[in-house]
């Protein structure tokens, strides 16, 4: 059965290299799969990915735009995808919200929980791979990029108060995410990952 994957973690987690080869070796088995990414996905997301990356706003607006863009995302390439039966798997989708916009800009997680409820209330990720990281370690990797987005260039201590959102969010439903030890190397991380596969 084709499925709803996720992948989230701090900017610097490597999720994305990640992402490309997980996709590639869920396609050697044979399944029809779609990649798409948020803030994005559709034309409409993509415009609003280019205002959130780059012009300030507040934080109301910011947590708005995400779940704007993630409504089309939902509507118009993730329902209809599933339905065909291809597998999607999303470069991040609501846990960033609750990572980002609720720990890291501290908005109230209760808010974002009714935004998640309008956006998509028969709808979550059938698995969602967390890739954790120091903070320290991130940065590090974000070091070797040539120009930083908005997010990218908060501080230190707004990634760990980031990485606590996701930390919190595993907590409150465990049970749908698989936590990796991105610290590792990459050939280590793809162990992870193809037990992972093997397993769904
Ligand atoms: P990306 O760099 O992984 O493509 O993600 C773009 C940035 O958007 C990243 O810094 C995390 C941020 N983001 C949020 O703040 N809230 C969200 O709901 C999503 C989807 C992303």
């Amino acid at each position: 059965m084709n499925k709803f994957i996720t992948f989230e973690g701090v900017d610097g987690a490597g999720k994305s290299t990640h992402l490309a080869w997980f996709a590639d070796a869920l396609r050697q088995r044979g399944g029809e799969v779609i990649v798409t990414r948020e803030p994005g996905g559709t034309p409409l997301g993509e415009q609003l990915r280019e205002m959130l990356l780059n012009q300030p706003m507040s934080i109301g607006t910011e947590a708005l735009l995400m779940f704007a863009a993630r409504l089309e995302h939902v509507e118009q390439v993730i329902k209809p995808a599933l339905a065909a039966g291809k597998w999607v798997i999303s470069d991040r989708f609501s846990d960033a919200s609750f990572a980002y916009q609720g720990g890291g800009r501290g908005m109230d997680w209760e808010k974002l929980r009714q935004l998640e409820q309008w956006v998509h209330a028969d709808l979550q990720p059938d698995l969602t791979l967390f890739f954790d990281v120091p903070v320290e370690v991130a940065r590090l990797r974000l070091a070797n990029n040539v120009s930083l987005d908005r997010f990218e260039q908060e501080q230190d201590a707004f990634f760990e108060r980031v990485r606590a959102g996701y930390h919190r969010r595993v907590a409150e439903n465990p049970q749908r995410y698989a936590v990796i030890d991105a610290a590792q190397t990459l050939a280590a991380v793809q162990q992870q990952l193809v037990a992972i596969i093997e397993s769904i």
